[in-house]
């Protein structure tokens, strides 16, 4: 194994993120423009060499792998990578294998993800009403999306919820979704949305700021501040009348980036080593150069090395609008 990654503000890197694919089922309106360009394929790491350069990061101290995209799981064979990674797990270099989804393909691969070793995974879900999801997802199907939940559960697996909390379409489904998701046994998280890449509306139409949601919750709930993490950016309260865990992502009002423990990995082999900022270094050339996995391993160690202290996002600009000039250029569905 390598020397461990610590960037330059002493921070242990050991949470990688990995987009499989930047393609994507759905087009959420925050997220995609409807008529997005994809990478092409032609670029992509092949399975092997996204095994092989995720294996280098897990012997560099890498603890927890979550798989993203886009949507992960419309990767044809991803299969075959997350039954790779299994070794790592099962050799006990690597804590933790997980999946963000948008739940499309789920109730297909639920069971598959939990024989991997796979122990917990996020769905996206922004909303419970179908034409409100068809509506924000510009096509998607809720229907599918609940089934991938009902078999993730049956297959034993963790189901954490995420919804980007949106001005005027979710507002009002915050308390209904808490009871859902609780009522299951589901954590939920709330995310405020960033200015990530070109959309084709405003997200200063759609931020809402959790600070007021979390102070909103306060005349119906009680909420205990919880002090564990998950290893993420959220913030967990307990609410006393469901028993259940409810997480805020913070980033523009309530920035979390001293305790930050992550990098990013596109499915091109670039590694970005904030979420907002454009600061990269591309992991393909050197893997591709040569068998042995030392200068890979060494680019990784130069990358961490410029790891900034923290994003670009500002409070203001989400409030004013940004339209056509994101702070981060890239997608979310890239990194
Ligand atoms: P767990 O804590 O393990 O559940 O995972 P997570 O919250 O890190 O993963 P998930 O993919 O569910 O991420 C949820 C959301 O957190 C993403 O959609 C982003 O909006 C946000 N997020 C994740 N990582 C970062 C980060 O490094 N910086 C910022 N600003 N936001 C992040
Ligand atoms: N801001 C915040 N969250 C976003 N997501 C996608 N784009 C953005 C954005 N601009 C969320 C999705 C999903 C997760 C992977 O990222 O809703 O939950
Ligand atoms: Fe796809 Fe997720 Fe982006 Fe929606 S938020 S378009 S589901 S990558």
């Amino acid at each position: 194994a390598g020397a461990p990654l610590i960037d330059p503000f002493g921070r242990t890197i050991s949470y990688l993120r990995v987009s499989v694919t930047d393609r994507c089922d759905f087009r959420c309106v925050y997220c995609m423009s409807e008529d997005m360009t994809f990478l092409p394929k032609r670029d992509l790491l092949t399975l092997e060499e996204l095994d092989r350069l995720c294996s280098v990061f897990v012997g560099q101290g890498v603890k927890k792998l979550r798989i993203t995209g886009g949507e992960p799981l419309v990767r044809r064979n991803i299969m075959r990578f997350f039954e790779g990674m299994t070794r790592h797990l099962e050799s006990g270099a690597l804590e933790e294998l997980t999946v963000t989804t948008n739940g499309s393909q789920l109730a297909r691969h639920a069971q598959h993800l939990a024989d991997c070793g796979v122990k917990r995974i996020n769905v996206s879900m922004d909303t419970m009403n179908p034409d409100k999801f068809r509506h924000i997802t510009r096509w998607g199907d809720l229907g599918k999306v609940m089934q991938g939940i009902d078999a993730a559960q049956a297959a034993g697996l963790k189901v954490k919820i995420n919804a980007v909390a949106l001005k005027d379409f979710n507002e009002d489904e915050i308390v209904p979704m808490i009871e859902w998701a609780h009522g299951r046994g589901m954590d939920l998280t709330l995310i405020e949305v960033m200015p990530l890449g070109e959309i084709d509306e405003d997200r200063s139409d759609q931020f809402l700021s959790l600070r007021q949601v979390r102070a909103s919750l306060l005349d119906r709930y009680t909420l205990t501040d919880l002090p564990d993490r998950t290893g993420g950016p959220a913030r967990y309260v307990r609410i006393e009348e469901t028993g259940g865990r409810l997480g805020f992502i913070t980033p523009l009002t309530h920035n979390f980036c001293e305790s930050c423990n992550r990098v990013r990995l596109t499915c091109t082999g670039t590694l970005y080593m904030c979420l907002g900022q454009e600061d990269a270094a591309d992991l393909r050339e050197p893997l591709r150069a040569s068998e042995s996995d030392e200068p890979v391993a060494r680019a990784i160690q130069n990358a961490i090395a410029r790891k900034p202290k923290g994003h670009d996002f500002v409070i203001e600009r989400a409030r004013h609008g940004d339209k056509g000039n994101p702070a981060v250029s890239r997608h979310m569905s890239v990194t």
